[in-house]
């Protein structure tokens, strides 16, 4: 009887855990292997707002890498192919002795977002750029 009890009551503290939990917390980043979205008109629009909204400041309304806010990289050149781009977006990178760096968005943008910005960047690119 007791044991009953018990395993009810840790039945229901897991259930409470995981509705609680913020979605974003619980979100795995595993990097597929190729972006479900490249080509993807719909996602590809949606990606393109969240880039206007989150990178353009630093990355500039055409990814030349002239934002407002200072100068990020030129999104269509980078030579990093489509899983280097995501893994930079995830984590950010900071190069020692620059002052303006990259930042993260892990838990900050969910894996969903970061797969439409890139097939919208992915429009952008220009020749020497390398997305495979
Ligand atoms: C606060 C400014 C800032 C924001 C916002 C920002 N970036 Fe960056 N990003 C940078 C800077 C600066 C670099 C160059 C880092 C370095 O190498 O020193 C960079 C580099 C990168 C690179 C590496 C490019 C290459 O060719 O090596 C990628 C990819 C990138 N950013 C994507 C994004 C995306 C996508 C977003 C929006 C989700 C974003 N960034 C938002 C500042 C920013």
């Amino acid at each position: 009887m007791q044991i009953t009890k018990w395993l009810l009551a840790m039945f229901c503290a897991a259930g409470l855990w995981m509705a609680l939990v913020p979605a974003g917390m619980a979100e795995e980043y595993e990097v597929p292997e190729a972006n479900p979205y490249s080509g993807d008109k719909k996602a590809i629009r949606s990606g393109r707002s969240w880039y206007r909204n989150v990178c353009s400041p630093c990355h500039g309304g055409r990814a030349d890498g002239q934002g407002e806010r200072g100068t990020g990289a030129d999104l269509r050149k980078q030579k990093l192919g489509y899983k280097g781009f995501v893994e930079v977006v995830l984590d950010g990178r900071k190069v020692q002795g620059r002052i303006q760096f990259m930042p993260g968005w892990r838990n900050v943008l969910s894996m969903k977002d970061i797969l439409e910005i890139t097939a919208y960047v992915e429009t952008l690119a220009l020749p020497e750029a390398n997305w495979e």
